[in-house]
């Protein structure tokens, strides 16, 4: 309390220190409080990785079966060739997903609500090793990081067979837009697109003689370090891994798979 022998100017230099004091201790009281929020999302995080080396795709490779006649034989694959599938198969895989996308959800994209699709390639002729995002506009792969080979490369998934696909094309999704624009809805809503690209992608294998299986993808710490996927601008949905099947064994001698005349 003031006392009232002080004077005026006495006066108020105390109640400017006790206007400071104040100040620093709501400063202090912040500073605690924003140490118990999580981190914002760094700039990086949010800047999509599109500035490394280019490769232009082939043209999409043509189908060479009918829907209907691979579809009773499809099934998910977890065996693969170690033989390489070609640039123009992978061009038609992302080709795929990214036209199911666009005549589905095109309200989406134009209100920015895109999909991000990036292929982990390993064995594509004519794509480096590497994390690529791939460009629809411009059919292109921009590569974003480098992956490990063999052995290694079964770390980046949780399953490791999928580490044996010749590529895999992994599908993310801008879930802070989606919320914005539907609420919860919009989770569902990307995870739908999601799993229409990515069976999109694997009829498509089907077609070419391809195989494989839609599955989780690569795992969250790989996609965070390497795309930039936060999660939350940038979260992984879903994937497809792709190969060329493995060659059938020979049927064991006395075991023909020959009937003979009926
Ligand atoms: C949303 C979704 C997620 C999946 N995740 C995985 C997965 O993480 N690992 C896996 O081996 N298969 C995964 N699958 C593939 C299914 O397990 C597979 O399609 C199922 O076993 C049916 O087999 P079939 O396609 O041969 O009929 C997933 C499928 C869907 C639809």
């Amino acid at each position: 309390m003031t006392s009232t022998t002080e004077t005026r100017p006495a006066r108020d230099e105390t109640d400017r220190a006790r206007l400071l004091e104040q100040l620093l201790a709501d400063t202090l009281l912040d500073a605690e409080a924003a140490a118990r929020l999580p981190a914002p999302v760094p700039g990086h995080l949010r800047r999509p990785p599109d500035d490394g080396p280019l490769t232009r795709l082939p043209l999409p490779a043509s189908p060479r079966a009918g829907l209907a006649d691979v579809l009773p034989e499809r099934g998910a694959a977890h065996d693969f060739a170690p033989a390489a599938i070609s640039g123009a198969e992978l061009s038609a895989l992302l080709a795929a997903a990214d036209r199911m996308d666009a005549r589905g959800w095109a309200a989406e994209r134009e209100a920015g609500v895109d999909l991000e699709l990036y292929c982990a390639a390993w064995r594509v002729t004519g794509v480096d090793i590497g994390l690529h995002r791939y460009l629809p506009d411009r059919s292109q792969l921009c590569r974003v990081a480098s992956l490990p080979d063999g052995p290694q490369a079964e770390e980046l998934v949780l399953q490791r067979e999928f580490a044996q696909a010749a590529a895999l094309v992994v599908i993310t999704g801008n879930l802070a837009a989606a919320l914005e624009r539907h609420g919860g809805h919009g989770h569902r809503l990307l995870l739908t697109r999601a799993g229409a690209a990515g069976h999109a992608a694997w009829l498509t294998a089907l077609r070419l003689g391809l195989v494989g299986t839609v599955f989780a993808g690569l795992l969250p710490h790989v996609l965070r370090e390497r795309a930039s996927a936060d999660g939350y601008h940038r979260a992984a949905l879903f994937a497809f891994a792709v190969g060329r099947p493995p060659a059938t064994e020979p049927a064991p001698p006395g075991r023909s798979t020959d009937l003979g005349p009926a």
